[in-house]
């Protein structure tokens, strides 16, 4: 339950009313994503760059969202808007791996040299767009039979839903020393001027944009997240799962049992997290509710900065994100994932840890029946569980299924369902269907 006796609220997840669908966010989004357009009307309608003819013309909004994303694009793939000219946003978000990492590294190298390492693994850049803001409090609609109940934090973009919107997600990267490290906003506005796509900006936003660098560099951010947004590149569902919902196609008997196992409460229960099935208006499954949990997943020796005994990365309450340090009972929470097209991803978790769907399942299935097999000291040897996290925190794991188990017992899932599942997550990857048929899904289902 998400409320305990103190009153305090319970951040141990999680009711099954998180179960239904973030459509209505699709629905805001699609909302605010014509206000947007409204907004850029009125930039192009006073904009003689554009030319433009005043008054409202739907061409005119396509045209100027158009110019964006296509300037979003060249600067999603231009290492020149780095320190070390070596690293694009495609470097790290990979697009023929759905925007994930290009590799197994559980981390990536970044930096004026190139040898910085991140601690967090990349996250996919699909279905990002419908990230609701981040809030503390997230409660259900009133029609919903735990309405009025406090399902904790939820929401944001990273893995500690600390940037609300992908312009000010962009900022990140673009700045951080340890990702494409410039020096300031005027650095990537000066590379962006003497590139061969100057004109894109001021074609969107002016011809004396450049003039004011902090102004270019909003222009920058928000040319990004245009992009970011193109439905065919960032959100096609195109899935073979999304056409099985749409009665276009099959599951396996093996895709069948997975999907069952991973919705069943007793089994998986995965569904409870990284929701799986139609919202109730037929919007399709983003699997996520965007809530945070604490999993006390392993320790990863790899990554340079775990070298300090004294570092951890707790997610929701910091390092990294500064505004809830106060609060201990977030600390080791991270953002739940979606799970489309999470077979193309070579490394799993915030910190990359796992290297195959396997071990994340089996690590599932024991982390409490076998925990001596997932937390090892350097030695080898038997380590402590939750080695990831100090020990006052350990109150933050989570322990609903298919957490609920205790050393000695059988493991939730046998190893036949741990592959069944498997097989279901491979029915999550985008490319089953073509655009053109995707498009015939009924309005009413997408
Ligand atoms: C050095 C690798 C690297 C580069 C380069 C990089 N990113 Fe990222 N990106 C990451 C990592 C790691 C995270 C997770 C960060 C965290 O949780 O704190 C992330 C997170 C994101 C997210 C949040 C996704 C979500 O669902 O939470 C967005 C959006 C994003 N990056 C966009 C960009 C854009 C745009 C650029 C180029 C301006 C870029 N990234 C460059 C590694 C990179
Ligand atoms: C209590 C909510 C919850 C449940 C139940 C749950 N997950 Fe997760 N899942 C998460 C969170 C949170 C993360 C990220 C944790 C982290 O990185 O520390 C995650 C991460 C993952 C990842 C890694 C994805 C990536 O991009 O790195 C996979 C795969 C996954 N879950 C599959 C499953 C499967 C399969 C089940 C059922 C056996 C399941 N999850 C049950 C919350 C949940």
């Amino acid at each position: 339950m998400r409320r305990c006796g103190t009153g305090r609220v319970a951040v141990s997840r999680k009711l099954t009313s998180r179960h239904r669908t973030r459509s209505d966010w699709q629905m805001l989004y699609r909302f605010l994503s014509i206000i947007a357009g409204c907004c850029l009307l009125a930039i192009a309608a006073s904009n003689a760059a554009l030319g433009a003819a005043r008054g409202t013309s739907r061409n005119l909004v396509y045209r100027q969202v158009s110019i964006l994303a296509e300037l979003g694009r060249m600067l999603f793939f231009d290492p020149g808007l780095s320190a070390s000219g070596q690293l694009s946003c495609a470097s790290c978000h990979d697009p023929a791996r759905a925007y994930g990492p290009p590799n197994a590294r559980a981390v990536q190298a970044g930096g004026k040299d190139m040898r910085q390492m991140g601690f967090r693994a990349v996250p996919s850049l699909r279905y990002a767009q419908v990230t609701p803001h981040f809030t503390e409090h997230f409660f259900d609609d009133d029609d919903e039979p735990n309405a009025g109940v406090d399902n904790g934090p939820t929401g944001g973009l990273t893995w500690d839903g600390r940037a609300d919107r992908a312009r000010d997600q962009a900022r990140l990267p673009l700045l951080s020393t340890l990702e494409m490290a410039n020096e300031s906003p005027s650095v990537v506005a000066n590379h962006v001027k003497q590139s061969s796509y100057a004109g894109l900006l001021r074609k969107a936003f002016g011809a004396t944009i450049f003039d004011n660098k902090e102004k270019a560099f909003a222009g920058i951010l928000e040319a990004l997240e245009a992009f970011e947004q193109r439905p065919t590149e960032f959100y096609p569902y195109s899935s073979r799962y999304d056409a099985y919902l749409a009665g276009k196609a099959a599951l396996t008997d093996q895709e069948v049992r997975g999907l069952a196992a991973f919705n069943n409460p007793k089994k998986g229960n995965c569904a409870h997290c990284h929701l799986s099935a139609l919202g109730v208006d037929g919007t399709l499954p983003q699997f996520t509710d965007y809530g945070f949990a604490a999993l006390g997943v392993p320790r990863n020796m790899n990554i340079p900065a775990n070298a300090d005994p004294a570092f951890y990365d707790l997610g929701l309450c910091g390092p990294l994100r500064t505004d809830l340090q106060e609060h201990p009972e977030y600390c080791g929470m991270f953002k739940t994932p979606t799970l489309r097209n999470v077979t193309l991803r070579q490394s799993f978790f915030h910190n990359g840890v796992f290297h195959t769907l396997k071990e994340v399942l089996s690590f599932y299935a024991e982390r409490d029946t076998n925990p001596q097999r997932w937390y090892r000291s350097n030695t080898g040897a038997a380590g402590r569980k939750f080695d990831d996290l100090p020990s006052r925190y350990h109150a933050n794991v989570n322990i609903e299924p298919p957490f609920d188990r205790h050393i000695g017992d059988k493991p939730v899932l046998s190893e036949q369902e741990i592959d069944d599942i498997i097989a279901f997550l491979h029915t999550l990857d985008d490319g089953y269907m073509a655009n053109k048929q995707q498009a015939q899904i009924p309005i009413s289902r997408r």
